[in-house]
């Protein structure tokens, strides 16, 4: 069987070193300047693993400021297959409530101020100009078992979800919030993209964990989103998403990925044009 490891990806508060056994912490650096902390090694349920937190383990490092490029080519170049990432979001939809986990499968991209590729033309960037498709950004396979882990769990999920992703750090509009909604969005967070895109372009299998802490701002019978209700929340249930992770990751390891992994690569290669 092909070797397994899986980059974890920590979000807002869901990013504890501790899920980790045997840790030993990694400086790297990157053609793309320095990922947001430290990576920490070490394993789950005997399954080796590189964890990065997402803001910086002081969460100091802004969304807009976070430097994608270089935690997923840290994790890239410690040899990761998947990506598995965590992250707190805001709910447009009455049916994603604030405690439950969504598997999203869609992004729309609202972003405007983060470098999106690796193929930049820059010195020690890979040649060429990559036209990653995003058809499916999100690893079917990988979120095929989250939703079949979190089932056993009978943990409170959605399947599937599309996610809208602002470029922060303030919250939205409620006129923003509306549109959002008549887009079809499902869930609005701050970091999905460029880092779902990055994790293709990187040929890695990545799948999110999101976990609903708020109504946004669209409802007019709940107080709008604030820092005081997104921290409450995650609070009193990121022990769920702990045990998802640990229960999903030998899940993960326990599969043949090759074929998989070699589709993914053949997708980028396939679709960079060189001069
Ligand atoms: N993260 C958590 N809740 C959010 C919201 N309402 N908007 C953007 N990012 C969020």
């Amino acid at each position: 069987m092909g070797k397994v490891k899986i980059g974890i990806i920590g979000g807002t508060g869901m990013d504890d070193p501790d899920i980790l056994e045997e840790r030993q912490e990694k400086h790297v650096s990157t053609p793309y300047g320095e990922p947001s902390d430290a990576l920490v090694l070490g394993k789950i349920a005997g399954v080796e693993c590189v964890l990065v937190p997402r803001h910086g383990r002081k969460h100091t490092v802004l969304p807009t400021d976070i430097n994608y490029r270089a935690n997923i080519d840290a994790l890239k170049q410690e040899g990761c297959t998947h990506v598995v990432v965590t992250t707190a979001c805001g709910s447009l939809k009455e049916q994603y409530k604030p405690g439950d986990l969504v598997f999203p499968d869609q992004f729309i991209d609202r972003t405007t101020k983060r470098i999106s590729t690796f193929y930049d033309g820059k010195e020690g960037s890979p040649a060429g100009i990559c036209h990653i498709p995003m058809h499916d950004p999100y690893c079917s396979h990988t979120r095929k078992i989250l939703i079949e882990v979190a089932k056993e769990l009978k943990l409170s999920h959605h399947s599937s979800g599309t996610n809208v992703v602002i470029e922060g750090p303030r919250f939205s509009s409620k006129a923003e919030s509306k549109m959002f909604q008549m887009w079809g969005g499902d869930i609005i967070n701050m970091t999905a993209v460029p880092e779902v895109v990055l994790a293709n372009e990187a040929g890695l299998c990545y799948a999110a964990i999101a976990m609903v802490t708020d109504y946004d701002c669209w409802r007019d019978d709940h107080e709008p989103v604030s820092v005081e209700s997104v921290m409450a929340i995650f609070k009193s249930n990121v022990a769920h998403v702990k045990k998802l992770l640990l229960t999903v990751i030998p899940r993960i390891a326990s599969k043949e990925w090759a074929d998989i992994t070699k589709e993914r690569q053949a997708a980028v290669t396939s679709n960079i044009v060189k001069h």
